[in-house]
């Protein structure tokens, strides 16, 4: 069963060091049920956090469901395309502990940080782009000419998210040259269950809901389960 609300929220940040990179993003608790700690869910939900710790930092990205029936829980983490084993392994164990202590008990949760996600659920979502799951985090500070800057920002992105879509790791960084010796920085990124065309459809959806969120700001993201996009006027990840 579906919620019919869409969780969304907007956060303003003021600059780029407003958050630590080993800090949360955002988390959302989307399955209000609870599971008791001596049930069968409890304990496939640990042996799958076990697995994504063991998996995930092989090569950035894995998914598994663990038990049968209603105790059957999914769950998937992903680490930022250029993160290294060392930097997702800590964001993975982080996202757990993070999950358990803000999300105690919930049959649904996702968190995410700069480095990685991590999401489970009992329901079955691997390969579906997650349409519920999803904030916006916007740069206080306007561009002195927004339709040209957000054209810009439309530009580069849907360049990115066309790359994202053509490669095995679903993740694609680049940046633009702007007038007055200024650079736009951009990143997409997908979860790796998602086959390259609904890669692609789930970023072209979120760029085309930066004008909710981001018209004429200097930086912004649309942060989803399935996928996001970011851009800045620096460089978002180290060269
Ligand atoms: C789950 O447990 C919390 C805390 O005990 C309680 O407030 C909440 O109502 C419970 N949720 C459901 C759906 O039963
Ligand atoms: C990963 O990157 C960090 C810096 O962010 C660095 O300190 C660490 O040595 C790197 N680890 C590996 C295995 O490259
Ligand atoms: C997409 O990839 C092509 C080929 O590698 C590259 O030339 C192009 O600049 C990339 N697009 C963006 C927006 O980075």
């Amino acid at each position: 069963m579906h919620s019919i609300f869409l969780n969304l929220l907007l956060f303003f940040i003021s600059f780029q060091g407003a958050n630590s990179i080993m800090s949360p993003l955002f988390r959302f608790c989307f399955n209000h049920e609870n599971y008791s700690d001596s049930s069968p869910y409890a304990t496939n939900l640990n042996q799958l956090f076990d697995l994504l710790h063991t998996k995930v930092p092989l090569n950035g990205f894995a998914l598994d469901s663990i038990g049968q029936g209603m105790d059957k829980v999914n769950g998937l983490a992903l680490c930022r395309g250029d993160v290294n084993a060392t930097n997702c392994m800590s964001c993975v164990n982080d996202a757990t502990k993070k999950l358990q202590e803000r999300c105690p008990k919930k049959k649904g949760a996702i968190v995410w940080y700069d480095y990685c996600l991590l999401k489970y659920s009992n329901e079955y979502f691997f390969g579906e782009s997650d349409e519920k799951n999803k904030f916006y985090m916007v740069n206080i500070y306007d561009v002195d000419d927004p339709a040209t800057f957000n054209a810009k920002v439309n530009e580069l992105l849907s360049g990115l998210s066309y790359n994202a879509s053509q490669t095995p790791m679903l993740y694609a960084v680049g940046e633009l040259q702007l007038e007055k010796a200024k650079t736009l920085y951009g990143l997409a990124q997908c979860t790796r269950d998602l086959f390259g065309p609904s890669c692609k459809k789930c970023l072209d959806d979120a760029i085309s809901e930066l004008p909710d969120c981001c018209d004429g700001k200097e930086g912004g993201r649309v942060v989803g389960g399935s996928c996001y996009v970011r851009y800045e006027l620096y460089p978002i990840v180290e060269a």
